[in-house]
C-alpha cells in the first residue's frame, strides 16, 4: 500500500474519531473490516500514523489537511525516535499532555514533602520523573503477551520476535515469576494457533504484575471484583493452576459476556461470574483468601499506548473516579476472611485515585493492616507501590496490599 493510501486510510479514522468514536475503538473497528485484504504491516502502518497524531497533536498546524497533519505527526515521530533530546522537556511538558497533568500526578520527588500537592515545588519542575514519564509517553509502546505458565519458552519459539522482561531493582527477583514477552514481530497475534488454543493473552506487562502482587495460591477462593473481559482474572486462574474457586464480577454484563468466551479460549474452568453494581449488596456471601478490586480509573498509565485518551479525560473524571474508587475498596473488603489478602490496583498515576485512596482505606480499617505488594521487594514504598512506564516499558500502575487482621 502506497504511503498516500495509509495517510488516506489514517484520515478516515481520524474522521470518526472527530465524530466522537474514541481512536482506539475507530481503528479496531476500521482495521477489522480491512483483515481479508490489508497486510498485517499495512494495517500497523495506519494505527502509528494515527496514534502519532494524537501523540504530537500540539505540535501539528490545524489548518493543514489530515494527511498533511499526520505526514508531520510520523516525522516528527521519527524525531524523537531517533534523537528524544532533541525536544526540550519544557516543549513536552507544555505540548504532550493536558495543563492539568503534572499537578494532578503523584511525582516521587515532591510526594513525601508536599501534602498539599506539587504546586509547593513549583518553579522546580519539569521533575526528573516527569521528564522520563514524558519521553516514555512520547515512544510507541511495547507489545506484551503472556504464556500460560510453563508455556513461555513454546510459545516465543514459535511465534518468533520474542523478548523476555528483564526487570530492574526492588522488582529483578519477580522476573523468573512472569510469563511475559514483548512481541515485536508483524504477525496479527489473534489469528495464530497458540492463541486459538488459549496459550497466550495479549497483556500489558504492569498488569501481569497486578497478577504476582495478588498471589493467589492453588486450591484458594478470590474475587476479581472489577473482572471486565478478564485480562487479570485469567491470570489469577493461571496462578492457581485452574484449581480453588475464583468468582469474577462487573457491572457490565456486556464485558462478562466477553471474559465468558475469553475463558473457554483459555481453558479456564474454575470461575463463577455474577454482575455487581459496586455496591453494599455483594454477588455472594462467599468469604475470600484474597480480593482483587482494579477499578475503574482515569487511565494515564495507558496515555502511551493510547493518546487519544489525553485529550479527552477531564480533570472531574479523576475525582469523580476516586469516589468510586473508595466505595468498591470499602464495600469489597469486607468480604474477606480474616488473614485474607485485599488488593487495589488502578491503571492511573493522579495522587487522588492512588496514594490518596490507599491511605484513606488504612485509616478507616484498622481491621486491616497494610501488607507488602510484592513479596521479593522491600522499599519504603513496599505497601504501595507505582510502576512506571518508564522503568517498565509497560503501563502505569499503582498497586496497594492488605491483610485482614
Ligand atoms: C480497569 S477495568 C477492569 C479491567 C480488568 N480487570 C482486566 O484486567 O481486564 C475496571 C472495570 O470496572 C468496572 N466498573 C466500573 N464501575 C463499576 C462499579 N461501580 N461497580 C463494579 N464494576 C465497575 C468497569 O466495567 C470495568 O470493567
Amino acid at each position: 500500500m502506497p504511503s498516500s493510501a495509509i495517510l488516506n486510510h489514517a484520515a478516515r479514522i481520524l474522521k470518526t474519531v472527530q465524530a466522537g468514536t474514541p481512536a482506539d475503538q475507530a481503528l479496531r473497528e476500521s482495521l477489522v473490516r480491512t483483515r481479508h485484504y490489508s497486510a498485517p504491516a499495512e494495517r500497523r502502518a495506519i494505527s502509528r500514523a494515527v496514534f502519532a497524531y494524537f501523540r504530537w497533536w500540539r505540535w501539528l498546524e490545524p489548518k493543514d489537511s489530515l494527511q498533511k497533519q499526520l505526514e508531520a505527526a510520523r516525522t516528527l515521530q521519527a524525531r524523537f525516535d531517533k534523537n528524544p533530546a532533541s525536544f526540550k522537556p519544557e516543549a513536552l511538558a507544555a505540548r504532550a499532555v493536558p495543563e492539568w497533568f503534572s499537578e494532578t500526578i503523584f511525582w516521587p520527588e515532591v510526594g513525601a514533602v508536599a501534602p498539599n500537592g506539587p504546586r509547593a515545588l513549583e518553579g522546580k519542575r519539569p521533575y526528573p520523573t516527569e521528564v522520563a514519564l514524558l519521553r516514555q509517553l512520547q515512544r510507541e509502546p511495547a507489545l506484551w503477551i503472556r504464556a500460560k505458565q510453563g508455556l513461555a519458552a513454546k510459545v516465543a519459539a514459535s511465534l518468533g520476535h520474542c523478548a523476555p522482561a528483564e526487570l530492574g531493582v526492588p522488582l529483578s527477583a519477580l522476573s523468573s515469576q512472569l510469563s511475559a514477552r514483548a512481541y515485536t514481530g508483524l504477525t496479527d497475534l489473534y489469528r495464530t494457533p497458540e492463541f486459538q488454543a488459549g496459550e497466550f493473552e495479549i497483556q500489558d506487562l504492569a498488569s501481569q504484575l497486578v497478577g504476582l502482587a495478588c498471589a493467589p495460591q492453588p486450591g484458594e477462593t478470590w474475587w476479581d471484583a472489577c473482572a471486565g473481559e478478564g485480562g487479570k482474572s485469567m491470570h489469577l486462574s493461571d496462578l492457581m493452576q485452574n484449581k480453588g474457586l475464583l468468582w469474577v464480577s462487573d457491572r457490565s454484563e456486556r464485558r462478562l459476556a466477553k471474559l465468558k468466551e475469553r475463558a473457554a479460549r483459555a481453558k479456564v474452568f474454575n470461575f463463577r461470574a455474577a454482575p455487581w453494581q459496586g455496591d453494599a449488596k455483594l454477588p455472594t456471601k462467599t468469604k475470600f483468601d484474597g480480593v482483587l478490586v482494579d477499578a475503574p480509573c482515569s487511565g494515564i498509565g495507558t496515555w502511551q499506548r493510547n493518546p487519544h485518551a489525553r485529550w479527552t479525560t477531564r480533570p472531574t473524571d479523576v475525582h469523580e473516579l476516586a469516589a468510586v474508587q473508595a466505595r468498591l475498596l470499602d464495600h469489597a473488603a469486607g468480604s474477606l476472611k480474616p488473614g485474607g489478602r485485599l488488593v487495589y490496583a488502578v491503571c492511573t498515576l493522579t495522587r487522588a485515585e492512588t496514594t490518596a485512596i490507599a491511605d484513606a482505606f488504612t485509616a478507616a480499617h484498622p481491621d486491616f493492616e497494610p501488607a507488602l505488594v510484592f513479596s521479593a521487594q522491600h522499599s519504603a514504598l513496599s505497601t504501595q507501590f507505582f510502576l512506571w512506564p518508564h522503568e517498565l516499558n509497560a503501563n502505569g500502575m499503582f498497586i496497594a496490599a492488605w491483610r485482614r487482621k
